[in-house]
């Protein structure tokens, strides 16, 4: 277990996975980090879809983003967990967008690598998105908010650079 500055020191979006299965404990572990993160009103409304990369609707999202691209979207992660919100909450994205964090920094501490996806929202929310939704065990109601990669990366990048002054004011 690492220390929260040291993992938030750490993080960073992972691109490239080992053929490594993810174990049902730390899938488990990943999904909790998300069920602890804050909702407004404590609504708890985030459903969690743990999809193994196997599964048939991975190719199909691929598919439908580009049927010609020569990289994975998913970058051949072993798990991709699918963050969906009730479409008639106005805090579901944030939320949604809370819980993911969560699962990323959860990830880093296991020593794993992530990455945040939110590529396919226009093929999950166009055309086929009840088809999808249906695909993807999404409660009634329900729409893709957003999705993280996760597996045992590797390769790793630097952490990005930031700018305090620029993006920070202390008034
Ligand atoms: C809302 C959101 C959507 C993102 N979607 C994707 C994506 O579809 N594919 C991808 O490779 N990275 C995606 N990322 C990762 C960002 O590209 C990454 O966080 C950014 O380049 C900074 O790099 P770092 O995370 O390594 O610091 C997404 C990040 C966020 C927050």
């Amino acid at each position: 277990m690492s220390d929260f500055f040291s993992v938030v020191e750490k993080r960073n979006s992972v691109r490239k996975y080992s053929d490594k299965p993810l174990s049902d404990d730390i899938c488990r572990k990943l999904v909790e980090a998300g069920l602890r993160a804050p909702t407004a009103i404590n609504k708890q409304e985030i459903h969690f879809t743990v999809v193994k990369k196997d599964n048939p609707v991975q190719a199909e999202i691929q598919n439908d983003l580009n049927p010609n691209a020569q990289n994975s979207f998913f970058y051949n992660a072993p798990v991709t967990i699918y963050l969906s919100g009730d479409e008639n909450f106005k805090w579901s994205a944030v939320d949604a967008g809370i819980a993911v964090q969560s699962i990323h920094l959860a990830a880093t501490a296991l020593g794993l690598g992530s990455v945040v996806l939110g590529c396919m929202k226009d093929v999950l929310s166009g055309e086929k998105k009840e088809e999808y939704a249906k695909k993807l065990a999404f409660p009634e109601g329900y729409v893709y908010q957003i999705a993280i990669a996760v597996g045992y990366a590797e390769a790793t990048k630097e952490q990005h650079t930031f700018d305090f002054d620029k993006n920070v004011s202390v008034i």
